[in-house]
């Protein structure tokens, strides 16, 4: 990995990000009262929040948008015979290295090759193991009694659950080549080594689309979506100097692809891959055929013509895609000069579409009916925008804590509002605070939110 100190430009790190999420209730790890189970994260009130609306936007972006893109909902557990047919039982292997002395394991390409060659542990100097391949995909049984006759797999990529409902759709929603199919989903994999937060773990989720293609039209397609996949992150408010392509060598195709392309986010602990398109040619459908014994020819109606369609995938983590959220939006900021610690703020820059919560309505007082007032405003707003409310503390202080939050709108009632029906709007980054009647403030919030820029 390169020395990201002179590229990396934000102020996150992973342990800040990982001890925010976990105070303010984005990620736990999970079974953490038992010491945590190692692969495995709990997303807390407002990282559901903050996935959802990942989710929502991927969804609108790649269904809503488009005319022939439609959606599925595929089982986890599906027939043994799909992972022989897509190769994942042969060959979704990570090549695997252990200690004998101190019991660490490790990818094998993952440790310097001098190691490797002289079967030293690079943590405590024992011996290593042969290199042995290691399948990832979680076998479990379906039944009763645990015999070879009855094993299932735990899905490694949402992907298969679409080319075998690829004839389905097609009868069902009459779709004509070239179509997409969109899909959403948690995988699994056995993942050797997982560190660095949510990043890499054995349960996560995927927001995969396939694009069906006429063979001999895939690369015009492949470079297609490759630039709408690059629009779709300047559109979510992504810093784009933190994203890069990275072509796939031949050394590191898939099993399955004819080309790839990553695209990569400056993550705090080095440059990573956040989504990948692939050309996935016609080796997923012709494999599902010869083992299904199927037909999973596309019959152009108007020309009679049949053939396999190419598959042109892009395939994005979801939950990676919320590490670089987080990542993304995370920032400190000096905000006055008393030489203590309220100087400093740290504020979560969320694009109002994503943050978790949109607006945090704030009593100045609890007394005097403010707290009711302020109660009452929050219902109305409740029809349209996720809220908060606070009573608890210094006004600046409540601030703080939902600029850690990334709410970016407070709405402030104070003795003015009971005279005037006006509230303070505060806006989370630029800390500027405006007077606006309460009639207005849902509307005006929705254009504020249509209207944001992000600060420079
Ligand atoms: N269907 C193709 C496919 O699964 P992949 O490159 O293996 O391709 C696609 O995975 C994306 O899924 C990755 O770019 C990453 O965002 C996410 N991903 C893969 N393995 C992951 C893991 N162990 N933990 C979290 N996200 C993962």
């Amino acid at each position: 990995m390169s020395d990201i100190s002179n590229e990396y430009q934000g102020k996150a790190t992973m342990e800040k990000i990982t001890s925010l999420a976990k105070r303010r209730g984005f990620v736990f790890q999970s079974s953490e009262i038992y010491g945590g189970q190692n692969g495995a994260w709990d997303y807390g009130p407002l990282g559901i929040e903050l996935k959802n609306r990942i989710a929502r936007f991927w969804w609108k972006e790649m269904t809503q948008l488009h005319d022939e893109i439609v959606g599925l909902d595929a089982a986890i557990l599906m027939h043994p015979r799909v992972w022989e047919a897509s190769g994942h039982v042969e060959n979704f292997t990570d090549p695997l290295v252990d200690c004998k002395k101190c019991k660490a394991r490790f990818r094998a390409d993952h440790i310097p090759p001098e190691n490797l060659a002289q079967k030293k542990c690079p943590e405590c100097g024992g011996e290593l193991t042969d290199t042995r391949k290691f399948n990832m995909m979680f076998q479990t049984h379906i039944g009763a009694v645990e015999e070879k006759a009855n094993i299932v797999y735990l899905r490694p990529e949402t992907a298969q659950g679409i080319y075998v409902n690829y004839k389905n759709i097609i009868q069902s929603n009459r779709m004509k080549i070239p179509f997409g199919i969109a899909q959403i989903g948690k995988a699994f994999r056995n993942e050797i080594v997982t560190k660095n937060f949510i990043f890499r773990t054995c349960e996560f989720e995927q927001m995969e689309m396939q694009y069906f293609v006429k063979p001999g039209t895939d690369v015009e397609w492949f470079e297609e979506w490759r630039k709408r996949r690059w629009a779709y992150y300047e559109k979510l408010g992504i810093r784009m100097d933190h994203l890069r392509w990275h072509r796939h060598g031949k050394d590191e195709l898939a099993h399955y692809a004819r080309d790839a392309y990553d695209i990569e986010y400056l993550f705090p602990m080095g440059w990573q891959e956040l989504e990948g398109v692939h050309n996935r040619s016609n080796y997923d459908l012709t494999r599902h055929s010869q083992f299904s014994g199927k037909d999973m020819q596309y019959i152009d109606q108007e020309t009679n013509e049949r053939y396999i369609p190419f598959i042109i995938e892009t395939s994005a983590g979801l939950t990676r895609n919320l590490l670089m959220v987080l990542c993304d939006a995370y920032d400190e900021e000096k905000v006055a000069d008393k030489g203590n610690e309220d100087d400093w703020r740290t504020v979560m820059r969320f694009h109002p579409q994503l943050a978790p919560i949109t607006v945090a309505v704030l009593p100045l007082m609890k007394k005097d009916g403010l707290a009711e007032m302020a109660q009452d405003i929050r219902q109305e707003l409740k029809e349209d925008f996720t809220t908060d409310y606070d009573q608890a503390g210094a006004i600046g202080r409540r601030y703080r804590r939902q600029d850690e939050a990334g709410t970016p709108f407070c709405v402030t009632v104070d003795y003015e509002s009971k005279e005037n029906n006006t509230v303070t709007l505060r806006f989370r980054d630029s800390m500027q605070q405006i007077r606006v009647n309460r009639a207005e403030l849902a509307e005006r919030l929705h254009r504020e939110i249509k209207e944001f820029k992000p600060i420079a």
